[in-house]
């Protein structure tokens, strides 16, 4: 494997590819010396629309578990096999707790991976103790009491793009103001600080290092914002998600601290609207380009949890995913092994596309049977809003098929254009006709 790797890259001198790595017996060693043939340098460039980046699919054939630069210059392990991504985060080998020195860092600046009151950041028991704190308004029950409210937004969105007439931006008009009043409503933020909250999201899922000044400046007036919403909250009570877990806090300190109920708010207002809105653009271009698709939708609506789960396989917006770290010496699924303290990328997109997993994967098909998709993640933590965005999407879906049932492009293809140097990648713009 390592001599394939070596081959393609063309890099001379580079040894056969154990690096250093021992490993136990019978395990492999990371491949090395394959960085040459896709720059080895993490984020790669998105495949075609938006895609699986091409090197995921290079090294998921040739080097599954190999060296990737992160934009801070640290070196961790790439995984791109479906099932070594799936051990990587629902095994028990790995943690999130990257804030040791000397630990694999993302970004060379500070960034929230670094924040310990963050869930994301946290292991369990102390992940699952906050962790039942908020599920309980995340649940498939809760989830489905918001079905007619969000009904209900969608519709009154798609009444403005009708009224106006075609031509329509349908990303800005639709695909992120339904996700962002949903989870405005869920929480209890005002809607009319979206555009507030929108900018600071932008630069806080910035990878590019030049954004570091911006980072802080945007993570400073973001925490102030939602101290201010909790404070207001404490004076004049709303009965939304914010008063309940400002109760949990109030009257019981030992299960919310205040940076950590802080931490929870600011972490649903980002992860509860920018995915969503990314997947309903990315789902909408997806449809339209196999246009046979939403007719079948129309006439056998059943198809449309299904629908939406090949959305979700097929069109998640992040090529990268939160990075972990082993705690122990790991042998992974493929035979490859990771030693203690090395970091690994193992980006859920890559997970998507395995052929092994997947038939044709690279086919987008709304009646494909056995969809174990991991675009929620898997493992302690496992999209808190799963059930949530699962709704929204059926919803959004179900709303434009039926009431937009001659939606084409605007524009050719080829035109349309995507946000780059940013965790998650979105079009920029989404013009349709109709
Ligand atoms: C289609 C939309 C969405 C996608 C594809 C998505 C994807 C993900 C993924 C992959 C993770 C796990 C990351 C990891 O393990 O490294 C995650 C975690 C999380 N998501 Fe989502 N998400 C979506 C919508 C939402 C919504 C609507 C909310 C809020 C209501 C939300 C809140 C969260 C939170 C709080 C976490 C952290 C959970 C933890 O660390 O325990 N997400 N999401």
């Amino acid at each position: 494997m390592a001599e394939v790797a070596k081959s393609l890259s063309g890099s001379e001198g580079s040894e056969s590819g154990s690096k250093g790595y021992k490993g136990s017996e019978g395990a492999k060693g990371p491949e090395s010396g394959f960085e040459g043939s896709d720059g080895g340098a993490y984020p790669f460039p998105p495949g075609e629309l938006g895609g699986c980046p091409l090197a995921y699919h290079r090294r998921r054939t040739l080097a599954p578990v190999a060296p990737v630069a992160l934009p801070s210059g640290d070196e961790v392990l790439l995984v791109t096999r479906y099932d070594d991504i799936r051990e990587v985060h629902a095994g028990p080998h790995f943690s999130r707790n990257l804030r040791y020195p000397g630990a694999p860092r993302m970004l060379a600046a500070a960034d929230f991976g670094e924040d310990p009151n963050s869930l994301t950041n946290m292991d369990p028991p102390e992940h699952s103790r906050l962790r039942r704190i908020v599920q309980g308004a995340f649940t498939p029950r809760a989830a489905e009491r918001w079905r007619g409210e969000i009904r209900a937004i969608a519709e009154g969105l798609l009444d403005d793009v009708l009224a106006a007439g075609p031509p329509a931006d349908l990303r800005t008009a639709f695909a992120f103001p339904l996700p962002v009043e949903v989870i405005c409503r869920v929480v209890g933020v005002p809607p009319g600080d979206s555009p507030l909250f929108r900018v600071w999201s932008d630069v806080l899922l910035s990878l590019t290092a030049g954004a570091a000044a911006d980072r802080l400046q945007a993570g400073i007036e973001f925490a102030a914002y939602v101290d201010e919403l909790i404070a207001d909250h404490r004076c004049t009570p709303r009965g939304d998600l914010i008063d309940d877990l400002i109760a949990a806090r109030d009257e019981d300190a030992d299960r919310l601290s205040e940076p950590e109920l802080a931490n929870i708010v600011r972490g649903l207002i980002i992860a509860g609207h920018e995915t969503t809105a990314n997947v309903i653009s990315r789902g909408v271009l997806a449809l339209l380009r196999h246009p046979e698709q939403p007719g079948v939708l129309r006439a056998k609506p059943e198809l449309l949890p299904g629908a939406v789960e090949e959305v979700l396989r097929a069109q998640i917006p992040g090529h990268g995913a939160l990075l972990r770290v082993a705690k122990e010496d790991v042998v992974l699924p493929s035979g490859h092994q990771v030693k203690a303290g090395q970091g690994v990328l193992a980006p859920f997109v890559a997970a998507n596309h395995d052929p092994e997993r997947f038939d044709d994967p690279e086919v987008f098909d709304i009646t494909r049977a056995d969809n174990k998709h991991l675009s929620f993640g898997i493992g302690p933590h496992y999209c808190l809003g799963a059930n949530l965005a699962r709704v929204e999407l059926q919803v959004a879906f179900d709303v434009l098929v039926d009431r937009l049932p001659g939606m084409e492009l605007a524009v050719p293809v080829g035109e349309l254009t995507w946000s780059a140097g940013s965790r998650v990648c979105g079009l920029n713009e989404l013009p349709v006709t109709w």
